[in-house]
């Protein structure tokens, strides 16, 4: 199984903190917020790593990942996503990278508490198709929002103004190869993106997408609200463990 941390998009919710970097790169308490994304793939022992970003300040990711030594990694890779086409548009990017393996794909600027490797472990035993992975909030209308019947998902249904459950669909899916050919059909949705929610919803359709509900806590980083209460759960509580090489010098 590989790992690909999207790292891409323009932050816009964080303006003016991100008018001159990039989002995934501004701190969470006491790392940079790429870091934990990253460390959730290696705690779920995944360490072929593609990161997929853009916009402002790419090079800046080179400098401060290097290799991924710092974190155990196989191989680190990177992609370049060309303006802010969607979660979907993005993740296109990894198609060669993943030669026709499993993927765990993590968004860059969610973050959780515990440790996934469970959901990855029943997904290979799944075998095809594609797992989802879920949390229970009190403020779905911000998220992709699960209908689920008898532990299956009937739908997802993208940021709605009246969500039918508060199940969130959090920012960590697992796909087949099929995911490739999926995104290429997508059209952009009303925000002019390619959306992970559409990816999903085919999966559905398909009868082969599988979810979880997640362990311990999970929140994305992306608006000022959430940024300030990633750092303090990570303060408070730690996030998955980080056991990093120590700095060059140190
Ligand atoms: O956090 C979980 C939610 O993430 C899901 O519940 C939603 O279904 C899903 O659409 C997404 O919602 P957001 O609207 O919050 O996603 P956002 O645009 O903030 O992008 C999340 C990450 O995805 C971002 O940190 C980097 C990556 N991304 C996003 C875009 C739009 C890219 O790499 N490229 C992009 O063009």
């Amino acid at each position: 199984m590989k790992g690909v941390v999207l790292a891409g998009g323009l932050g816009s919710r964080l303006y003016p903190l991100t008018k001159i970097t990039n989002k995934h790169l501004l701190p969470v308490f006491d790392k940079p917020m790429i870091y934990y994304p990253i460390q959730c793939l290696v705690n779920a022992g995944i360490t072929d790593i593609l990161i997929v970003t853009g916009g402002n300040s790419a090079g800046d990711f080179l400098q401060l990942l290097r290799n991924g030594s710092d974190f155990g990694l196989a191989r680190l890779s990177y992609a370049y996503q060309d303006g802010e086409g969607g979660i979907a548009d993005a993740l296109k990017l990894a198609e060669a990278f993943a030669e026709g393996e499993p993927i765990c794909v993590v968004l860059g600027d969610n973050i959780i508490e515990g440790n996934i490797k469970k959901a990855v472990d029943d997904f290979k035993a799944q075998g095809d198709g594609a797992k989802i992975l879920l949390k229970e909030v009190h403020d779905p209308e911000r998220f992709g929002v699960a209908k689920v019947e008898d532990g299956n998902v009937r739908e997802i249904v993208e940021k709605p103004e009246n969500p039918e459950t508060n199940l969130a669909v959090i920012g960590i899916y697992l796909y087949d190869a099929a995911v490739f050919e999926i995104c290429k059909t997508l059209k952009p949705s009303h925000r002019g993106e390619l959306e992970i929610t559409d990816v999903n919803n085919e999966y559905v359709r398909r009868g082969n997408l599988t979810c979880e509900v997640l362990d311990g806590w999970w929140t994305d980083a992306g608006t000022f609200e959430s940024l300030y209460r990633a750092a303090s759960l990570v303060r408070e509580g730690g996030a998955n463990r980080m056991d990093l090489a120590p700095a060059a010098g140190s």
